[in-house]
């Protein structure tokens, strides 16, 4: 695919434009595009914190986060690693190895989030950005957003894969009933699918960070802004698209 940003780390710039495509995963490459480019946001403002992902599969979408740490910061990598087979971890490994250098910063805990233990491990570290892409099912994603905002520092941002995902229709009603128990957090950007797979994620932070991650969203990716806002309640979300130009408005 075309670049939509051009990132200002070369390994990012080279990975998203001539590796990612080729790797096997989730995430379609334009939401990694504006996943990097928010952690580049942060690193301008100076946020400093360690990133997690939690359901890393064969590292597709972890290897952006980890090419966007800054110096002292860990990348946290959470997967039981046991599915399609127990080789996944391997290919995992290989991916991280080829596509970036992690001597020292990147964390494998091998274990579900469903693990007792992994609560405790998580809460180890504080983190500017979790995405949060391993069981889908209501309870685990419930779970794991409240384990996520229990470790995240105030600038943090949380993103959450396959939501309106066919395949989990009613997913997005757990994310909804988190922002209205942690009414601290807001929702910051819905962006588009790119495919079946490539779904839509979400992308929340608390109440006093919005307007300036969505300032400076709007001005990196100006073609990908959609006409209208996405209404959650009273607020107006910015609605990130690859799409817009099907639509005859
Ligand atoms: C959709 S894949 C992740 C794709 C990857 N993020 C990407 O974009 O390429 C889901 C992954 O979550 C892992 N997973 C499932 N349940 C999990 C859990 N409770 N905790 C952590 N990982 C989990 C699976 O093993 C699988 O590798």
């Amino acid at each position: 695919m075309n670049a939509i940003y051009h990132s200002a780390d070369e390994s990012i710039s080279k990975y998203l434009l001539e590796q990612c495509e080729l790797l096997k995963g989730m995430s379609s490459t334009s939401s990694l595009w504006i996943i990097s480019r928010t952690l580049q946001i942060q690193a301008e403002s100076g946020v400093h914190g360690d990133v997690a992902e939690i359901g890393v599969y064969e590292g597709k979408s972890f290897i952006p986060l980890l090419l966007s740490l800054a110096k002292g910061e860990t990348a946290v990598a959470i997967d039981p690693f046991s599915w399609p087979d127990p080789e996944v971890r391997q290919r995992f490994e290989e991916n991280v190895r080829k596509h970036a250098k992690a001597e020292g910063r990147l964390l494998v805990h091998q274990m579900s989030s469903t693990d007792p233990k992994f609560s405790i491990e998580f809460a180890k570290h504080s983190y500017r950005f979790i995405h949060i892409d391993g069981d889908h099912s209501p309870e685990v994603l419930a779970s794991d957003l409240r384990v996520a905002a229990g470790a995240l520092c105030d600038e943090g941002v949380i993103c959450i894969d396959d939501m309106l995902h066919p395949e989990f229709p009613f997913l997005v009603q757990v994310v909804h009933e988190f922002l209205q128990e942690f009414d601290n957090y807001r929702m910051l950007c819905v962006i588009d699918r790119e495919g079946f797979v490539g779904a839509a994620k979400f992308l929340i932070c608390k109440k006093g960070y919005v307007e300036e991650y969505d300032g400076a969203l709007r001005e990196s990716f100006p073609e990908l802004v959609f006409t209208y806002d996405a209404k959650v309640g009273a607020e107006k979300v910015l609605l990130l698209t690859t799409h817009e130009n099907m639509i005859e408005l």
